[in-house]
């Protein structure tokens, strides 16, 4: 077994997923305001020490994704890596700089980031991270994604995924296709089967250790404003077939983003996916909304009750763990 492999079993075995507290300044500050609080470094540290110190965090999250600015703050006299190192989980790092408008398809994103990358990550090793992230978005129209955008993300995702296991961590690779559209769970598939085929060839041939990689790809679901709903057993079974189809059997596991996806559906997903895996793969989660948002609300009502705020992040996290062992019910919703 591979040092990377280790890692990324560690991060994503027996229940446990991760918690994307990744939010850029700019995301962080939507997120806060529609709450109605105020973003500023105090209130973005406090609202994440208040998850990264919750009872949840032993059993639950395996590992946490933090953005820039988070890894190098300080609570009580500890860094946050050390504090998450605390838990038993590990700090992870998101690497990329965002998505712009991708040259020759401007309506498209490209995601950047790739200048100057093996500096920072070392940076970023020091700091304490043992894993990263990079996120690649593609949108479904008629036209989209293209045989451009589908090619430029997974180039860029390959790359980014070599330099991240020359400096011994592991890279969690995402290709997103976003949910936003009318296209049917059909055509989700088709376009998601065909990113992440490119995404692996790429990561090939970059030489990438597939046994040290986390793929973390949407669920196949309709497009927000589809007139067909599929029910979460097609999502799973849809989800399901497209990853053994697409993902090589050498990756350890698959940690699912929520994509604007509630709690309860996220949960709900993900359990039934559990429940009818017959592949290989763990498939775990890697929420940011769907960890947090319960939290968040309670939270902005009293950004001084960290209590309440950990009882209900941990009751989310504690769901989301049985649903990547497939124990989840309905009833255990409140
Ligand atoms: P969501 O679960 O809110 O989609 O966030 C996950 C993430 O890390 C997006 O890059």
């Amino acid at each position: 077994m591979s040092e990377l492999n280790k890692i990324a079993l560690n991060i994503i075995s027996n229940g446990k997923g991760i918690l994307a507290a990744d939010e850029s300044t700019g995301t962080m500050t939507k997120r806060l305001e529609a709450v109605n609080v105020k973003s500023n470094e105090e209130n973005r540290l406090n609202f994440r020490k208040t998850l990264f110190t919750s009872e949840s965090m032993k059993k639950c999250i395996g590992g946490v994704i933090l953005y820039d600015e988070t890894i190098k703050q300080t609570y009580e006299n500890k860094t946050i890596p050390e504090l998450i190192n605390e838990s038993g989980a590990l700090p992870g790092i998101k690497v990329d700089t965002g998505a712009k408008s991708l040259a020759g398809s401007p309506d498209e994103k490209i995601t950047e980031g790739l200048d100057g990358l093996r500096e920072r990550l070392k940076k970023y090793y020091k700091l304490g991270a043992r894993f990263t992230k990079w996120r690649g978005v593609y949108t479904i129209s008629d036209k989209f994604p293209s045989k451009l955008s589908v090619h430029s993300n997974a180039h860029a995702l390959g790359r980014y995924a070599a330099l991240v296991q020359e400096c011994e961590m592991v890279p969690i690779v995402e290709p997103e296709v976003l949910m936003e559209g009318k296209h049917s769970a059909k055509v989700c598939y088709e376009k998601t089967s065909e990113v992440i085929k490119k995404c692996f060839e790429e990561l090939i041939l970059n030489k990438v250790d597939l046994t040290g990689v986390i793929l973390k790809p949407n669920m196949i679901l309709d497009g927000i404003n589809s007139k067909n709903k599929v029910n979460s057993e097609q999502i799973a079974e849809l989800t399901l077939k497209c990853l053994k189809e697409s993902v090589p059997q050498e990756v350890p596991g698959i940690a699912f983003l929520s994509g604007g996806q509630s709690e309860i559906e996220a949960t709900e997903n993900l359990n039934l996916i559990n429940k009818t895996n017959s592949s290989k793969f763990i498939m775990t989660y890697s929420y940011g909304r769907a960890l947090q948002q319960g939290a968040l609300k309670h939270w902005s009502k009293d950004i001084k009750d960290s209590s309440g705020t950990q009882k209900v992040f941990n009751n989310r996290a504690n769901l989301c763990s049985l649903a990547a062992q497939g124990k989840w019910s309905r009833d255990l919703e409140i």
